[in-house]
C-alpha cells in the first residue's frame, strides 16, 4: 500500500505557494533511477526525468537496487545502528575506506582522520571547529613562548639590562613590570578578537549558523551575521587579493626579547583566520571549476598563513567530476576534505571530514560528538557506495565522465545553434551548468520583469517540467544557469529528451515569445 502525500496545513505552504505559481509543486509518490514518478488525474503514473538528482546526491540514482538491498540486509541482520561511547562503530570500516581512495588520488600516504557528522552543513561545521582548535593551539603555543621570553627577560633585568627606548615607551616610562604589564594588556585586547574564516566569492557550504556565514549569498547570510564567526571573501581569479586581506586583518601580539643585553618589544602575528574554505567545483555560484592556478595559489596561501586548507567536496565529490575528489584533477592539495550528499547513497544522511594527520587533534575525538554521528547504519551505506564506486576498476568514474562528455557536447551543441540565447556551457563530469544570458532586454515584457524577479529561472523550470517531463532547477546564486546532475546512469534516451527540452526554451527566448511557456 502507498500511503498518500499531506497537505501543507502545518508545514511549508509558503514554499508550496510560491512553487505553485510556476507549476512546480509536485507530489511524487515513486522514484527509481533518473525518474520520479507523479499520478496523473486519471491515476496513471507519470514519469519526470530527474535532472536535479536529489541535488548532487544520488549519483547512482534513486533506490539503486544493491544500494536498498544492502540497506535492508543491514536491518535484517539487525546491525547495530546506535552504539554512541563504545569506541568500536562501524564508521571505522568507512574511515578505512575513504582512506585508501583518497590516499590514491592525492598521491600521499598521509593518513586522513574522519569525523562524523548527519549533513554537509553539519560536517562543514565539524571542519571549521577543528580548524579552531588548531588555532587556539597555535595561539597557546605563541603565549607560552612569550611567557617564556618575558621571563629570561626579567632575569636579563635583574642582572642590570636596561629596557630599549620603544620599549620604555611601551611602559610609558614606567619599569619593566610595567612593561609586562602593558604588553599583557594589549595581548589580552588581541586575544579578544573574534577568528575570521576565508572563502571564494560565490562559495556555498551550507545554511546552519556557522556555515552559512561561509556561504556568499547575501539573502542566506546576512541575516545571521550576529551569530557567528565572520568570513573575509576572496574573488576566484584574483588570488592575489588573499595577501591583502591578510594585511588588512592583520593583529599582533606584543613579545619581549633580548636583543644586545637591552629589553625590546617585538610584534609576533597574531593567528586572526581559522581556514579557508572551498569548493574545487563551485556549485551554487553556477558550476564553476577552480583552476589548477588557483589550486596552487590556495595552498602556498594557506602554507603562508597557517591555516587548513579545507576541500568541500560535498556537491562535486563522490565521483561527480570524474575523479573521486574533484580537486584531484585540478592539482588541489587539501588538509581537510569534506563529503556527504552522494556518499550515503541516496538513502542514508551522513556528512564526514577527512583531516590530515599532520594537523589532526585528537582531543577532538571526544569534545565533538553527536546522537547519529556515526551511526552503523549509515556507515555501512557509504561503505556500500564508495565500494561500488571502486568496483570495476573505477567503472563509475569513467561513467561520470563518458556520460558527462555526452550531455556535455548535446548541451554545447545547443549552445552552437543559440549562440544569443546560451552563454556558456560549464563543469565536469556530470556536474554540469548550462548558462543562458540574462534576458533583461527582452522584447517579451513578461521575459523581462521575470528577469528582474529572478523569476524566469522558475518559469523555466516549470515549463521543462510539464511540458518535457525534465525536472532542473538553477543554482542559488546564479539564476540563469541550469544544473544538470543526473546519476551515471544517465541514458542517450534521457540525453535526447534534454536535447529536445533545452532547445525548445532557447526557442522561446529567442523569439521572446512567453505566451508559448506552458
Ligand atoms: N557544501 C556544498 C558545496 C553544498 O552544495 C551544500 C549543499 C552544502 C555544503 C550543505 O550541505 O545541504 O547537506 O547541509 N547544497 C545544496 C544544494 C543546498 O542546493 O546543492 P547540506
Amino acid at each position: 500500500m502507498r500511503s498518500s502525500i499531506g497537505s501543507p496545513e502545518f508545514a511549508d505552504s509558503f514554499m508550496i505557494e510560491t512553487l505553485n505559481e510556476f507549476g512546480l509543486a509536485v507530489r511524487y509518490v515513486r522514484a527509481e533511477g533518473n525518474t520520479l514518478y507523479h499520478v496523473a488525474e486519471d491515476g496513471t503514473e507519470v514519469g519526470v526525468f530527474d535532472a536535479a538528482g536529489g541535488f548532487g546526491s544520488l549519483m547512482f540514482g534513486h533506490h539503486h537496487p544493491q544500494i536498498v538491498a544492502h540497506a535492508k540486509w543491514l536491518l535484517d541482520q539487525q546491525t547495530p545502528v546506535h552504539t554512541q561511547l563504545a569506541g568500536y562503530t562501524f564508521a571505522l570500516n568507512l574511515a578505512a575506506e575513504l582512506n585508501t581512495v583518497v590516499r590514491r588520488e592525492l598521491e600521499t600516504e598521509d593518513r586522513f582522520f574522519a569525523h562524523f557528522g548527519n549533513t554537509g552543513a553539519e560536517a562543514v561545521e565539524i571542519a571549521v571547529k577543528h580548524a579552531e582548535l588548531e588555532r587556539g593551539m597555535r595561539i597557546a603555543g605563541l603565549r607560552d613562548e612569550i611567557a617564556g621570553h618575558v621571563e629570561q627577560a626579567r632575569r636579563a633585568v635583574a642582572r642590570g639590562a636596561a629596557l630599549s627606548e620603544a620599549a620604555a615607551a611601551f611602559a610609558h616610562g614606567g619599569g619593566f613590570e610595567d612593561l609586562v604589564a602593558e604588553v599583557t594588556r594589549r595581548n589580552a585586547v588581541t586575544g579578544q578578537r573574534p577568528p575570521l574564516l576565508l572563502a571564494l566569492e560565490g562559495g556555498f557550504h551550507g545554511k546552519l549558523i556557522g556555515s552559512v556565514q561561509l556561504t556568499y549569498n547575501e539573502a542566506f547570510r546576512a541575516p545571521f551575521k550576529a551569530l557567528a564567526a565572520q568570513t573575509r571573501f576572496i574573488p576566484r581569479d584574483r588570488p592575489e587579493l588573499i595577501a591583502k586581506v591578510v594585511e588588512e586583518e592583520r593583529a599582533t601580539l606584543w613579545d619581549v626579547v633580548v636583543r644586545d643585553g637591552v629589553v625590546e618589544v617585538a610584534e609576533r602575528d597574531f593567528p586572526v583566520f581559522t581556514a579557508f574554505v572551498v569548493e574545487p567545483i563551485m556549485g551554487e555560484r553556477g558550476i564553476v571549476p577552480l583552476s589548477a592556478r588557483l589550486a596552487r595559489a590556495l595552498r602556498e596561501a594557506c602554507d603562508t598563513i597557517g591555516v587548513p586548507l579545507v576541500a568541500d567536496e560535498i556537491q562535486c565529490g563522490m565521483g561527480r567530476s570524474g575523479t573521486f575528489l574533484a580537486g584531484t584533477q585540478i592539482g588541489l592539495r587539501p588538509d581537510y576534505i569534506v563529503l556527504a550528499k552522494a556518499l550515503g547513497g541516496g538513502i542514508a544522511k551522513l556528512g564526514v571530514v577527512l583531516i590530515n594527520e599532520h594537523r589532526y587533534q585528537k582531543e577532538f575525538e571526544m569534545m565533538h560528538t553527536s546522537t547519529f554521528g556515526r551511526d552503523g547504519f549509515s556507515s555501512l551505506v557509504a561503505v556500500k557506495v564508495v565500494q561500488m564506486l571502486e568496483a570495476e576498476d573505477g567503472k563509475a568514474y569513467q561513467l561520470a565522465a563518458e556520460r558527462g562528455a555526452k550531455a556535455r557536447a548535446m548541451m554545447e551543441a545547443i549552445k552552437a545553434d543559440y549562440p544569443d540565447v546560451v552563454k556558456d556551457v560549464r563543469g565536469k563530469g556530470l556536474m554540469l551548468g548550462f548558462e543562458i544570458h540574462k534576458q533583461s532586454g527582452s522584447a517579451s515584457p513578461e521575459i523581462r520583469e521575470a528577469t528582474e524577479h529572478e523569476a524566469l529561472s522558475y518559469i523555466i523550470g516549470g515549463h521543462l517540467l510539464r511540458k518535457h517531463r525534465v525536472r532542473i532547477f538553477s543554482t542559488a546564486s546564479s539564476d540563469e544557469t541550469l544544473r544538470f546532475e543526473p546519476s551515471i546512469y544517465l541514458s542517450d534516451e534521457e540525453i535526447a529528451q534534454v536535447d529536445v527540452a533545452f532547445r525548445d526554451v532557447c526557442q522561446i527566448l529567442q523569439d521572446q515569445d512567453a505566451s508559448r511557456f506552458a
